[in-house]
């Protein structure tokens, strides 16, 4: 069992309809997620676009049912993701106030958010979301990304927002969240001086998340590099979404094993960079986004394998590969 071989959280993606559903194949999900995993992140249900449903509006009725899952199975719930530019409601795209005040909106959004699933304990009085990825994707590559939010608010907004988180909830861990850090050394070097600028200015931050959205080869020697990186700002560090594409630079008809035999190598790699690089006590978990292949955003009709176990939720090499690391 993955949960047992690591020192640390293991997470992997829920659905609250998936959750709620009694289907053969959602019954079997259930059945590995309790077995294997003990932490969980909303793969949808927990961004903006599925919360914030109107001008001070909110329906965070997925999100408790994933809490409440998370609660009576014990597990605990990483929150993802309060700003992304990737889930804005469409109201708030033609939003026709001012800057001020679409401002006071985002501002009241992530304070009620965070406020909000801040109330669920655990018996040991434990808040069971631990953790939010408060900003998701604010670089492309090392730039700032053109967004609604710096059209709207600013180039801060990052640091406003988790002004905001903190002073919504003094305890739960705040995290910058993004992909490619191990790929783009320009990214990671832009992420890395946005957190000693936060540090030195005073803005809270905990931690980092590295997707680790991979390639069967790639990246090759900037993995453990960019851990180490990562881990020497002191912060936290999760990896939050980690799968493995094997098709990407081709077009495989199907897994060879050889390519499976590489995949299987890169999930060994992440698993053993992280456990032996980081410090244990900046080892928040590792998070796989997608428990079957054909569950997985990177699926594509069948042209890629990127997770842990098959479509009949037989476990795959790669899963041998992670345990083999971890
Ligand atoms: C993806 C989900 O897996 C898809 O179901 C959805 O259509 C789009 O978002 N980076 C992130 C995640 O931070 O939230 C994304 O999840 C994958 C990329």
């Amino acid at each position: 069992n993955l949960k047992d071989v690591a020192d640390f959280p293991l997470g992997n993606i829920v659905s609250a309809s998936k959750l709620a559903s009694t289907s053969a194949s959602n019954t079997t999900f259930k059945d590995i997620l309790n077995q294997e995993y003990n932490s969980i992140t909303a793969e949808n249900d927990m961004k903006m676009a599925n919360m914030f449903t109107g001008p001070d509006t909110y329906d965070f009725s997925d999100g408790d049912a994933i809490v409440a899952y998370a609660l009576e199975n014990g597990f605990r719930v990483h929150g993802h993701a309060l700003i992304w530019h990737s889930s804005i409601p469409n109201w708030l795209n033609t939003f026709e106030g001012t800057d001020e005040e679409f401002e006071a909106q985002i501002e009241a959004y992530v304070k009620a958010t965070v406020a909000h699933f801040a109330e669920v304990t655990d018996g040991d009085g434990v808040p069971v979301v631990a953790s939010w990825d408060v900003v998701n994707e604010y670089f492309d590559g090392s730039a700032v990304r053109t967004s609604l939010f710096t059209q709207r608010i600013g180039t801060d907004f990052h640091e406003k927002a988790f002004q905001w988180a903190r002073e919504a909830d003094p305890d739960v861990k705040l995290f910058y969240n993004d992909y490619n850090i191990a790929g783009e050394v320009d990214k990671r070097n832009a992420i890395i001086s946005m957190v000693s600028n936060f540090i030195s200015d005073d803005i809270p931050i905990d931690g980092i998340g590295m997707q680790m959205h991979l390639n069967h080869d790639w990246p090759s020697t900037d993995l453990p590099t960019s851990i180490q990186d990562i881990a020497d700002t002191g912060l936290l560090v999760h990896i939050s979404e980690l799968d493995v594409k094997a098709n990407y630079s081709d077009d495989l008809s199907e897994l060879t094993v050889e390519r499976a035999q590489a995949q299987e190598e890169q999930y060994q790699r992440v698993g053993y960079y992280y456990t032996s690089i980081v410090p244990q006590a900046q080892q928040f978990g590792l998070t796989i986004w997608g428990v079957r292949d054909q569950d997985s955003w990177l699926y594509d009709g069948g042209s890629d394998w990127p997770l842990l176990y098959d479509n009949d939720f037989n476990t795959k090499i790669t899963h041998r590969g992670l345990v083999d690391g971890l």
